[in-house]
C-alpha cells in the first residue's frame, strides 16, 4: 500500500484527478470504478476541469459505481445515479451506455446483483477503483463484519452510516434507505488498482485503524493492506493520527525526489 499525504482536501482532489487522468491516457479504454459521497466531489470537479482543458478524454472509458440505495428511483435527486449525473456524467464525454450503477429500483434485487457482477466481468474487470472510507471503516457499503469473499450484493446499512448520509436526506435519518446494493469486498479487491481518498479530522481515527491496525473484518478498509497496487491519498487532517505510516510516506516522498 502506498501513501501520500497532501496539504489539504483540494490538493488531495487534484492529485486524485491526476492519477485518474494519467490512467486514462495510458489506457484510453480504462474501466474505471467510481465512488459517491462527499470525498470525491473535488476529484470530479478537477476531472471536469481537465476535460474542459482537453487533457482527458472519456470517449472510450467505461465506469462502474460502487453502490446505489435500494428503493430510490434512478431519477430521485438523492440517488447515486443523480449524484453522478450532477458531479461528472453530464459534464464530460462519457457515453451514457458506458456508465453503470446498480439498479436499486430493480424488482429482483438478487438478479440485479448477479447482472452487475457479470457486467463488470464482461468489461474485463475494473482497472482502477476509486474509494472513500466510512467512519466505521466501510468501503463501498461493506460494513464491519462483511465477508471478504463476497461479490455484489444487497447490504443493510449501519445506523452510523445512515446518520452520516442523512445530510443528503434533509437531515432526516428515517428517510435514508436501510439497504443498498454494493460491490462486495471481493469485487473491489479484484480491481487491478485501488485509489482510496480520505480528508478531514473526522476520518483520522478510522484511517489510522485501516492503515496501521491489523487486517480485520471489523475494519473493512484494512483489507487494502493486502492489495498489490493500492494508493491512499490523505489530507493532513485525515493523516493526523498516523505514526508509522506517516514516517514511511515521508521516506517514499524523499526517495522519489
Ligand atoms: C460511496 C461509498 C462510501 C463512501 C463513504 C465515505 O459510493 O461507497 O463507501 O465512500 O461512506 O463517504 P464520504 O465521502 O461522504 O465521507
Amino acid at each position: 500500500m502506498r501513501l501520500e499525504i497532501l496539504k489539504d482536501e483540494e490538493a488531495m482532489s487534484r492529485r486524485a484527478a491526476e492519477v485518474i487522468a494519467r490512467a486514462v491516457r495510458e489506457k484510453p479504454d480504462l474501466v474505471l470504478g467510481l465512488a459517491t459521497g462527499g470525498t470525491p466531489v473535488g476529484t470530479y470537479r478537477e476531472l471536469v476541469r481537465l476535460y474542459r482543458e482537453g487533457r482527458i478524454d472519456f470517449a472510450r472509458v467505461t465506469t462502474f459505481n460502487l453502490d446505489e440505495y435500494v428503493g430510490l428511483e434512478p431519477h430521485d435527486p438523492r440517488s447515486y445515479h443523480a449524484y453522478m449525473e450532477e458531479h461528472l456524467f453530464r459534464h464530460v464525454n462519457l457515453r451514457p451506455e458506458a456508465t453503470h450503477l446498480p439498479d436499486g429500483w430493480a424488482e429482483d434485487l438478487e438478479a440485479e446483483c448477479r447482472r452487475y457482477e457479470a457486467l463488470i466481468e464482461a468489461a474485463g474487470g475494473i482497472d482502477l477503483q476509486l474509494l472513500g472510507i466510512g467512519r466505521d471503516g466501510h468501503i463501498g457499503f461493506n460494513e464491519p463484519g462483511a465477508r471478504w469473499e463476497q461479490g455484489t450484493r444487497v447490504v443493510r446499512l449501519k445506523p452510523e452510516t445512515r446518520q452520516d448520509n442523512a445530510r443528503y436526506f434533509g437531515g432526516v435519518l428515517e428517510a435514508v434507505p436501510e439497504r443498498a446494493i454494493s460491490m462486495g469486498i471481493r469485487t473491489i479487491m479484484h480491481a487491478r488498482r485501488l485509489l482510496l481518498l480520505a480528508a478531514g479530522p473526522h476520518k483520522a481515527e478510522i484511517v489510522r485503524r485501516a492503515i496501521e491496525g491489523p487486517v480485520s473484518r471489523h475494519v473493512p478498509a484494512s483489507i487494502l493492506q493486502l492489495h498489490p497496487d493500492a494508493l491512499v491519498l490523505l489530507d493532513e487532517c485525515a493523516a493526523s493520527q498516523l505514526t508509522r505510516a506517516r514516517a514511511l510516506a515521508r521516506r517514499q516522498e524523499q526517495a522519489s525526489g
